[in-house]
Order: C-alpha cells, then sequence, then structure tokens
C-alpha cells in the first residue's frame, strides 16, 4: 500500500456512513451499518497482500491457484470502540489473529495510559491492521501503535471509520509508514476532541451507553 491515506468514497460506504451520521439513527442500525462499513474497509485495506500459489486439483484438472501468502493476519482492536470493526473484519477474515490495546486519557496529562494490552505472538511476521473508527486527536492511535511497533511489528495499517485532519497529521507525523485507511475525513475537532461534524461518540452509539 504505497499512499499514507486512503479515503473509500464508494457509494455504499458513503451511503451507510450518512446513515450512521444522523443522530436519530439507532444503536442497533449503527451497529450493523459499522460492521457492514468494515467489511467494505476491508476489501481496501488487504488490497495489496502478499499471495503465493497452492497446487490444488479442481474436478477438472491440477491448478496453481492464487492464495494469500505469509502468516495469519493479525486484527488490532483499540477499546472500546474498535470492537465495532472487529466483527465485520473477523467475518471476513476468519482465521486472522486478534489482539486488544486498551488505553484512557488521563485527566491531567491528557496524554494515553495503557490499562490493557494483549496481542498475538509473532507480529514481526504478520500484517497488522489496527482497528478504530474515530481517528481523532491521534494520541491514542499513535500510542496504540507505538506499543505494536514495541511487539515487533513492521507491518501496520490502520482502519477508521472517520478522521480529522489533526489526527491524519499527527499520525503521518509519528508513523509515516502506517497507511491509513478511512470512509471520510471531517473538517475539524471541536475544542472537547470531537469530530465535526462527524458522529459524536462511536463507542455510546455502537454499544447505547448514552
Ligand atoms: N471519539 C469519538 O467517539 N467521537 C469523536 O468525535 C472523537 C473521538
Amino acid at each position: 500500500m504505497q499512499d499514507h491515506l486512503t479515503i473509500v468514497k464508494h457509494p455504499l460506504v458513503q451511503h451507510k456512513l450518512t446513515i450512521m451520521r444522523d443522530k436519530e439513527t439507532s444503536t442497533n442500525s449503527f451497529r450493523r451499518l459499522l460492521r457492514e462499513i468494515s467489511q467494505l474497509l476491508a476489501y481496501e485495506i488487504t488490497r495489496e497482500m502478499e499471495m503465493t500459489t497452492r497446487r490444488i486439483e479442481t474436478p477438472l484438472c491440477p491448478m496453481d491457484a492464487p492464495t494469500i501468502d505469509g502468516k495469519k493476519m493479525a486484527l488490532i482492536s483499540i477499546l472500546r470502540a474498535g470492537n465495532g470493526l472487529l466483527d465485520g473484519v473477523l467475518e471476513l477474515i476468519p482465521a486472522a489473529r486478534v489482539g486488544f490495546v486498551g488505553l484512557y486519557r488521563d485527566e491531567k496529562t491528557l496524554q494515553p495510559v495503557q490499562y490493557y494490552y494483549k496481542v498475538p505472538p509473532e507480529l514481526a511476521t504478520r500484517l497488522v491492521i489496527a482497528l478504530d473508527p474515530m481517528l481523532a486527536t491521534g494520541n491514542s492511535s499513535v500510542a496504540a501503535i507505538d506499543l505494536l511497533k514495541q511487539s515487533g511489528a513492521t507491518n501496520i495499517r490502520f482502519m477508521c471509520l472517520l478522521a480529522a485532519p489533526e489526527g491524519v497529521a499527527r499520525m503521518k507525523e509519528a508513523h509515516p509508514d502506517v497507511p491509513i485507511v478511512t470512509a471520510a475525513v471531517d473538517e475539524k475537532l471541536n475544542e472537547l476532541g470531537y469530530i465535526v461534524p462527524g458522529l459524536g461518540d462511536a463507542g455510546d452509539r455502537m454499544f447505547g451507553t448514552k
């Protein structure tokens, strides 16, 4: 994957995203749409995976057929909203290994603090896809990717639903080697760190916690 930022402008993605942004959309629909979009984003983010061939027998003849090369991919959910992307991607790539990164924001320093970290072994030899629907300030995404690199990951991609220009810039500065795939880059962050126009708090909207 060459570009640092890929915006998936496919009409299905954009149409579903508009429904998700609408504040009248129910928790149930929000979750379903996020799952559907995650699969369309997964299609894009895995476009340039390494391939090899495998000798098989079709009912008619032998064939060297294309198959994905290398170790099983690692999907890393950045808690808690990352789980909303995880389910759909895992449905599409059921053999993937799964990890979780939990970070909260320290009220005083405003810096992300780790409270949970569990990732698959041998990250150095895997394609690692980090999942977080909202790339806002970029602080937690940058911190999560710092941790994945400390665990040896070298081939990392970042999937989100919505990004703010500030978050994209922060990621590009800290991790220029990590391509971002998103459905949209919105106008700005507000003073509370929400993406505008955005869709509100993705975790609250998908889990019905507000
Ligand atoms: N996280 C969210 O859930 N929403 C935002 O707008 C920004 C960060």
